[in-house]
C-alpha cells in the first residue's frame, strides 16, 4: 500500500514538473497542445453566459417542450401534484450570437463572430473589455468588419512589452520602427503617406521614435534633416547622418526658407518635364528625397514677446508650405510635440490636417488624442488615453491602412543612434549641394 502511494507521489511530482518544464521551454507547443485546446472548450462553454452577461445576447420567443405539473387536489393552502404533462409553448430564451471556429496563434486566438440582426461593430468594441475579463485574457479587439460578421482577436499577453529590432528592407522611404500589437512589422512608408505628425506627453517616446526612423533611414539614399528645438540634445548624435541640423528658431527659419526654395526649383524641374511629381522623373534626374524631422514643434509657434511675431508667421507658413507641396516633391514631415493644437497659433490647425500619418504616444489629457487621432473610431481614443506610462514607446498609430493599430517603436540607445549615424555619415549629402547641384538644376531649364 504504502509502496504504491510513493509510486503515485513521484508519479504526480514527474508529471507537474514535466508539465511546468514544458511550459517553460516550450512554450508554443504547449500552447497549441494543451492551453489552447482548454481554451477552446471553456470559450465555448461560457460562451452564453458571457454574450449575455455583456448584453451581447438577444431574447427570442421559442417553442420549447416544457413538463408541467397538473394539480391534483387544489387547496387555499397547497396544491397537490398528481402527475407531469409535456406541452409545447413559447418561451423567451437568450440567445447568444453564433460563434465560429477558434483559430489559434502564437499570441492567442481570433473567432468570427456573427452579429445578430440590429447590432452593429460598435457593440462588440464597448462590449470587448468585459469579454476579455471574462475570457481571461489581455486584450480582446476587433480586427476585421464584414457585413453582418465581425473577428474578435483575443491576446494573452502584451505583445508590446518587449520589442526587438525588425531588419529593414532596405526598400526607399520605407521604415519598419517597431511592431504592431498583431505581432506584425510597423511599417512607415513615407511614399504613400507623405507626412507624419507624432505626438504624445512627455517621456511617452516621441524622441525615440524619430530616432528609430532616422536610424531606419540612414542606410537608404535619402537626405536628412534635423529641426531639433530643443537645443539639438536629440538629434546631435544622429549629426554625422544629418545634412543639415537646426537647434534654435532663427537656424530653423533659414533652413525650411531653403527647404521651400528646393521645393520650389522641383517643382519647375517636373514642370519642365511635364510630370505630375518626382517619382516620374528619370533616375538620373531625379531628386534626392528629403526627410525633414522636427523635435518639439511648439517651439516654433510659441512667442515670448510681440517682436517675434513676424518670425513665427514666417517660420509657420515655411512648415506649411513645405507640408503642402512636399508630398509631390519628395520632402516629407515627421512633427513631434506634446500637444499640436490650434491653440499654438494660426496655421496650426492647416498644418496639421496636411500630416496624414497620426502617432499618438500617451496622453495627459483626452483632447489631446482626440486633436492627434482626429475622429477615428472611438476604441483608438480609449486605447490611446490607456497607455501607461511603464511603457513607454507604446503609441496608436493611423493613416497606414485606413484602420489603427496599438503598436510600440523599438528602443534605440544614444550608443545605438551614434554608431548608425558613424556607419553611414558618407551617405548624407551636403546640404548645399544638394540645394544647389547642377546635377538638378539645369535639369528645370
Ligand atoms: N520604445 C521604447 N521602448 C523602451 N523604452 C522607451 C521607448 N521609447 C522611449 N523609451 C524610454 O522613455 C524615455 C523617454 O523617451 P523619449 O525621450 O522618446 O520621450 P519624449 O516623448 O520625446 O519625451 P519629451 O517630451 O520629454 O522629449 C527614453 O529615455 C527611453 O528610456
Ligand atoms: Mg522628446
Amino acid at each position: 500500500m504504502n509502496g504504491r502511494v510513493v509510486f503515485l507521489a513521484v508519479l504526480a511530482v514527474v508529471l507537474v514538473v514535466g508539465v511546468w518544464g514544458w511550459r517553460r521551454w516550450h512554450p508554443a507547443s504547449f500552447w497549441y497542445g494543451v492551453e489552447f485546446p482548454a481554451r477552446v472548450v471553456l470559450v465555448y462553454l461560457t460562451w452564453a453566459h458571457v454574450a449575455s452577461g455583456c448584453g451581447l445576447a438577444r431574447r427570442r420567443r421559442r417553442w420549447r417542450l416544457t413538463l408541467d405539473a397538473v394539480p391534483m387536489v387544489e387547496t387555499a393552502r397547497s396544491v397537490t401534484v398528481a402527475t407531469y404533462r409535456r406541452r409545447w409553448r413559447r418561451v423567451e430564451v437568450e440567445r447568444p450570437p453564433r460563434l465560429g471556429v477558434l483559430r489559434p496563434n502564437r499570441l492567442g486566438w481570433r473567432v468570427r463572430v456573427r452579429l445578430h440582426d440590429g447590432q452593429v461593430p460598435g457593440d462588440y468594441e464597448r462590449a470587448a473589455e468585459r469579454i476579455a475579463h471574462a475570457w481571461r485574457v489581455h486584450s480582446v479587439r476587433i480586427v476585421d468588419v464584414r457585413p453582418g460578421v465581425v473577428t474578435l482577436w483575443a491576446t494573452l499577453h502584451d505583445p508590446l512589452t518587449e520589442v526587438r529590432v525588425t531588419p529593414e528592407t532596405g526598400e526607399l522611404l520605407r521604415v519598419r520602427p517597431g511592431k504592431l500589437e498583431n505581432g506584425a512589422d510597423w511599417v512607415i512608408d513615407f511614399r504613400a503617406v507623405p507626412h507624419w505628425l507624432n505626438a504624445g506627453a512627455t517621456q511617452s517616446g516621441k524622441s525615440n521614435l524619430a530616432n528609430a526612423i532616422i536610424k531606419g533611414l540612414a542606410p537608404q539614399p535619402v537626405a536628412l534633416v534635423g529641426l531639433d528645438l530643443k537645443g539639438g540634445v536629440e538629434f546631435t548624435p544622429y549629426a554625422p547622418r544629418l545634412s543639415a541640423l537646426a537647434t534654435t528658431r532663427t537656424q530653423c527659419t533659414a533652413l525650411l526658407a531653403d527647404l521651400v526654395g528646393e521645393l520650389e526649383h522641383r517643382m519647375t524641374i517636373c514642370r519642365g518635364r511635364g510630370v505630375r511629381n518626382i517619382w516620374h522623373l528619370p533616375e538620373g534626374v531625379r531628386p534626392m528625397p528629403i526627410v525633414v524631422l522636427v523635435d518639439e514643434v511648439a517651439e516654433l509657434f510659441l512667442m515670448a514677446d510681440r517682436s517675434e511675431k513676424d518670425q513665427v508667421a514666417k517660420t509657420g507658413t515655411a512648415l506649411l508650405r513645405v507640408a503642402q507641396l512636399g508630398r509631390a516633391f519628395g520632402v516629407h514631415l515627421v512633427v513631434c510635440g506634446q500637444r499640436i493644437g490650434s491653440d499654438l497659433g494660426p496655421g496650426v490647425t492647416a498644418l496639421r490636417s496636411q500630416l496624414s500619418g497620426r502617432v499618438c504616444h500617451r496622453v495627459n489629457d483626452p483632447e489631446t488624442a482626440t486633436m492627434t487621432l482626429g475622429d477615428l473610431d472611438p476604441a483608438a481614443l480609449d486605447a490611446a488615453r490607456t497607455i501607461p506610462a511603464q511603457t513607454p514607446g507604446v503609441c496608436i498609430v493611423a493613416g497606414q491602412d485606413g484602420g489603427w493599430h496599438r503598436a510600440r517603436s523599438v528602443y534605440i540607445s544614444e550608443h545605438e543612434a551614434e554608431h548608425a549615424a558613424r556607419t553611414y555619415a558618407h551617405l548624407a549629402p551636403d546640404w548645399a549641394e544638394l540645394i544647389t547641384t547642377p546635377a538638378v538644376r539645369p535639369a528645370a531649364a
